[in-house]
This record gives structure tokens, C-alpha cells and sequence, in this order.
């Protein structure tokens, strides 16, 4: 496949970027800040510079050309407006419509599509999950292939080849970036796991087993 990764400089799309090049699928990698392009085209990546408040929709189609699938793994920084989760997505779902990249799959949080209150958040985990909500209505509103992963809270530990994936909502705990990005590429080319939201925390269960089991 060749998959284009928004958000290739973040701690969890480096390493989708990583997992795709290493399974052999052509990666071309978006990036908002020049100096992480050496490292993009050294591990085999094409890279696009895209800042999804500034850059033309003509030129994030551009990026999508050819494209396969896309994978969403951008996310406002802390201190930064969440609104990037939303409107970064709108903008990357109709871009990758038009440019005909069937396949789309975002990284959200977990519980936002299992009903997850946020009641007793701060305003700043209301408005994300504000935002990823709103987010997740562009991606299943869309004529896209999409699948949307709602992982627990991300930790930079090396990748423990196991987790708990799920449809219906699992108690909330973390998972490391690495197994999300393994996740993340085992659920790219399954087509069962089109339409579908998943749960994913750290677990038993190894990856292979928890993604033939959710597509059931
Ligand atoms: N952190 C958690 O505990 C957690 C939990 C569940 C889900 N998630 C979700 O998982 C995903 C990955 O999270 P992460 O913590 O690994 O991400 P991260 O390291 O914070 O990386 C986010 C990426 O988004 C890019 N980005 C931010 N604003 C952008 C813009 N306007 N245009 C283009 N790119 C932009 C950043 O670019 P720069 O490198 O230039 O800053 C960076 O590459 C996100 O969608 C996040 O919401 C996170």
C-alpha cells in the first residue's frame, strides 16, 4: 500500500511510519516543521511539508495522490487548541475523498465513541474530547474506508507486542505508542475493520490474536 501518515514527526506517527517501512508499504510523511525531514527520507519515507492551519487543500490533496490509505496521527500539542483534532481531520478527510485514498485511519482517544463522560475532566480533556467527537462525525459522515482507534493514555515504553482491543468500552489505562503503531498498521489492510471504532490499551493478548478477534 502506499500510505500517506499525517503527523510523521509525532511520537506515535514516527513509529507507524516506522512499522509501515518496515512491512514494505511506500510511506510519504507529513510534516509541519522542515528539520524532521533528513530523518523522514533517511528511514526510507517521502516527506511533505503540511501545517493543517496553513496549508492550501490543493497542496494536501497533492500529498495524497496515489495514495492508498491515510492514517491520522496528528494531535494538538499540550497548551496548543485541541481544535487541530477536529478541523486537522475535516480537512485531511476531504483531501484524501477527493484524491481518491480510499482507506483512512485516525488515532483518537479512548471512550469517545463508547459514551465515555467527561463530566469530571478538566475544560482542557472536555474540549479535546469536544473536538475528537466532532471528528469522528467528519470521518463516519465521509464516503471513506474508515476505521477509527481509541487508544488509553500513550507512553513512550517499548512496544510489549500485546494489548486489549475492543469495540465496547474497556477499563481505561495506558498502551505504549509502539503497540498503537503495530495496531495501527495490522488494521490498515483488513477490511473487516472498515466502520469500526476500537478500543486499545495495554494488555494480554498479542497483537496478531486481539486484531483476528475484533474483525470476527
Ligand atoms: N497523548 C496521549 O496520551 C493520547 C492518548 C490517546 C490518544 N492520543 C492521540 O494519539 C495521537 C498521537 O498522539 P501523540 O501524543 O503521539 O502525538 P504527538 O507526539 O503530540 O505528535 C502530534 C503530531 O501532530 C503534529 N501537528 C500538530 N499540529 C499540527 C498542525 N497544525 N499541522 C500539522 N501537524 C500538526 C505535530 O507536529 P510537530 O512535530 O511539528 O509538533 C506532531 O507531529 C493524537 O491524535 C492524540 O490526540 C493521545
Amino acid at each position: 500500500m502506499r500510505v500517506v501518515v499525517i503527523g510523521a514527526s509525532g511520537r506515535t506517527g514516527r513509529l507507524v511510519v516506522g512499522k509501515l517501512l518496515e512491512e514494505k508499504h511506500a510511506v510519504v510523511g507529513t510534516i509541519r516543521n522542515s528539520r524532521h525531514m533528513a530523518d523522514l527520507v533517511k528511514a526510507g519515507a517521502e516527506a511533505v511539508l503540511i501545517d493543517l492551519d496553513k496549508t492550501g487543500f490543493d497542496e494536501i490533496v497533492f500529498a495524497m495522490k496515489d495514495a492508498d490509505a491515510v492514517v491520522f496521527a496528528a494531535g494538538s500539542a499540550a497548551g496548543e487548541t485541541s481544535e487541530l483534532d477536529r478541523k486537522g481531520t475535516l480537512r485531511t478527510v476531504r483531501a484524501a475523498e477527493k484524491a481518491g485514498a480510499t482507506r483512512y485511519l485516525s488515532i483518537s482517544s479512548i471512550g469517545a465513541s463508547t459514551g465515555l463522560s467527561t463530566r469530571t475532566m478538566s475544560d482542557e480533556m472536555k474540549d479535546y474530547y469536544k473536538q475528537k467527537r466532532a471528528a469522528a462525525k467528519h470521518i463516519t459522515g465521509s464516503t471513506l474506508d474508515w476505521t477509527i482507534l481509541e487508544p488509553g493514555e500513550l507512553i513512550d515504553e517499548a512496544g510489549t507486542g500485546t494489548v486489549t482491543l475492543s469495540e465496547e468500552a474497556i477499563e481505561e489505562t495506558f498502551v505504549t505508542r509502539a503497540d498503537v503503531a503495530a495496531v495501527v498498521v495490522a488494521l490498515l489492510p483488513e477490511k473487516k475493520a472498515i466502520g469500526h471504532a476500537y478500543q486499545l490499551t495495554r494488555g494480554k493478548t498479542p497483537i496478531k490474536t486481539a486484531v483476528k478477534k475484533v474483525l470476527k
